[in-house]
């Protein structure tokens, strides 16, 4: 226990934070989120939910992990045996979320080498789905495609080499190096992005707000939804990551940069995507709403299409572009899993190269069924449901666990105070102990209450076709991740219980 891991710097902490946030949810995620909920209004719930919930619970999660110094399940468990579930829930939610993370990170680098040539050709969509992943009809695996398999084998090995080093020589060396080039590389674009014809149309689109849609209650599940993930809040993230900090470490103005860093990222990469959308309107003389697009669609199918159209340049913006998403990813991918494997060594005391190896490897091999030809339809699915029902699920179940169950706030708030420059007040509790639990407890009640085939064609108007054995199969893996975190607390731990109670016992003092 006493040879805990240690972070080398604060910045190489903080920079290891950002680089878990800032990951394709900023870039290949937050720019069709804040349109499709109302563009320039979606800015209302987004920064309601980054102050009320998402930089509180960022504060809340280092907090734990500095206090209790453990992966998320010991965290849990040293704050009550009890909850040790929830860890390993939010651990398991994480290692759904890496099987088809790494995925898409595999795609970028299929896509960054394609950049060379433009081999997506004139028609990008029959390009994704048809040359590239071949995808099957929804519902149906098919073999996998080789494509995708052996960069995916790639970024696993990457990964895993990196993990393998441990956090200082391997995290934080990864993130001093792939943070400062990703922000580089992404300013070139954006410069490049805003200095085009029809920029101003885009960013017009993107900023226009739509105020008839703030009432709608999906709009605040998006922006909910979409600060936790990018924050990569309430998966175990944080709480493995502030695990590794040294006793003698600012907790909340950490928080804060690592907040408004990823936010100040995320509207960064709004501005860069929607002033290219804006370019290509204006080339094919329609407006910006017809050729924005969702998730997938907007990075792996418009982006190349705007490519092709660049004025000069295009493979070398093509290869930036998708470098970056690979940068973003791999820095998040590498947080992601952490989780798991800080939650194996602490719980099994197996060596940190044996819980590389075992976490890692099946989330690889369960990865490769997102290889396959069905691999595209699954990761939809998957996506949809894990992020619903795990991730904002679970930050509702710490939040009232912390604030009401146990009624650690003030306790937190002493602990985060008596380490950090900025203190923490009524702000802090206020939002944990009565804002956050009341909206997001709502909003869950209302996802739960509707019809849930319904809610999910309804967000996800272009997946309609979905068979319901797809949908069941979404329901099951969010179900899993729960049931098999109980499962995973009613194990005993290896170092036994007394030692744990009276770690326990120590560290509450
Ligand atoms: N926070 C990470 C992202 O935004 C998971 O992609």
């Amino acid at each position: 226990m006493e040879n805990r891991s240690q972070w080398g710097t604060r910045a190489g902490f903080i920079l290891a934070a950002v680089g878990s946030a800032i990951g394709l949810g900023n870039i290949w995620r937050f720019p069709s989120v804040a349109y499709e909920n109302g563009g320039g209004a979606f800015f209302i719930p987004y920064l309601f939910a980054l102050l009320t919930a998402g930089i509180p619970i960022l504060i809340m999660e280092f907090t734990m992990g500095h206090k209790y110094r453990g992966s998320a399940p010991l965290t849990f468990s040293r704050l009550n045996k009890k909850t040790e579930f929830v860890g390993w829930w939010g651990v398991l939610v994480a290692f759904v979320i890496s099987t088809y993370y790494s995925v898409i990170i595999a795609w970028a680098i299929s896509y960054s080498i394609f950049s060379f040539k433009l081999s997506w050709g004139s028609s990008t969509d029959t390009f994704l789905t048809g040359d590239y992943l071949h995808v099957a009809d929804p519902g149906q695996i098919g073999g996998l495609v080789p494509g995708v398999l052996i960069q995916l084998i790639i970024v696993w090995l990457a990964t895993l080499g990196i993990l393998f080093r441990g956090v200082k020589k391997g995290i934080e060396v990864a993130n001093r190096i792939m943070i400062p080039t990703l922000v580089v590389v992404f300013l070139i674009i954006v410069i490049r992005a805003i200095t085009l014809p029809g920029a101003l149309e885009g960013l017009d689109a993107f900023f226009k707000p739509d105020f008839s849609k703030i009432a709608s209650p999906d709009v605040w599940v998006a922006a909910y939804g979409q600060i936790f993930f990018s924050l990569s809040i309430a998966f175990a993230i944080m709480i493995t990551y502030s695990s590794y900090l040294p006793k003698k470490s600012d907790i909340t103005n950490n928080a804060f940069i690592t907040g408004f860093g990823n936010s100040g990222f995320e509207l960064l990469a709004g501005i860069g995507v929607f002033s290219v959308l804006g370019f290509m309107a204006v080339q094919q003389g329609v407006s910006v709403d017809e050729v924005v697009s969702g998730g997938v669609g907007l990075a792996f199918i418009v982006f190349p299409a705007i490519i092709n159209e660049f004025p000069a340049f295009n493979e070398l913006f093509g290869f930036l572009f998708f470098a970056s998403l690979v940068l973003a990813g791999m820095t998040s991918l590498i947080s992601i899993c952490e989780t798991y494997i800080a939650g194996l060594v602490d719980k099994f005391k197996i060596s940190r190269a044996k819980a590389v190896m075992f976490g890692g490897g099946l989330a690889a091999i369960i990865s490769f069924m997102f290889a396959t030809r069905g691999g595209l339809n699954f990761l939809d699915v998957t996506d949809y449901f894990i992020n619903q029902f795990g991730v904002a699920v679970l930050g509702l179940v710490e939040v009232v666990v912390v604030a009401w169950l146990f009624r650690k706030l003030k306790e937190y708030q002493k602990h985060a105070n008596d380490v950090s420059d900025i203190r923490l007040g009524s702000w802090w509790t206020i939002s944990l102990g009565v804002i956050t639990p009341i909206v997001l407890g709502y909003m869950i009640y209302g996802l739960f209450k509707q019809n849930l085939t319904k809610a999910f064609s309804t967000d996800n108007g272009n997946y309609e076709g979905y068979p319901d054995s797809l949908i069941y199969v979404g329901w099951a893996i969010a179900a899993l991740a729960l049931v098999l975190g109980i499962v995973l607390s009613l194990i005993k731990w290896r170092k036994g219980e007394e030692e744990v109670k009276s770690i326990q016992d120590r560290e509450a003092n």
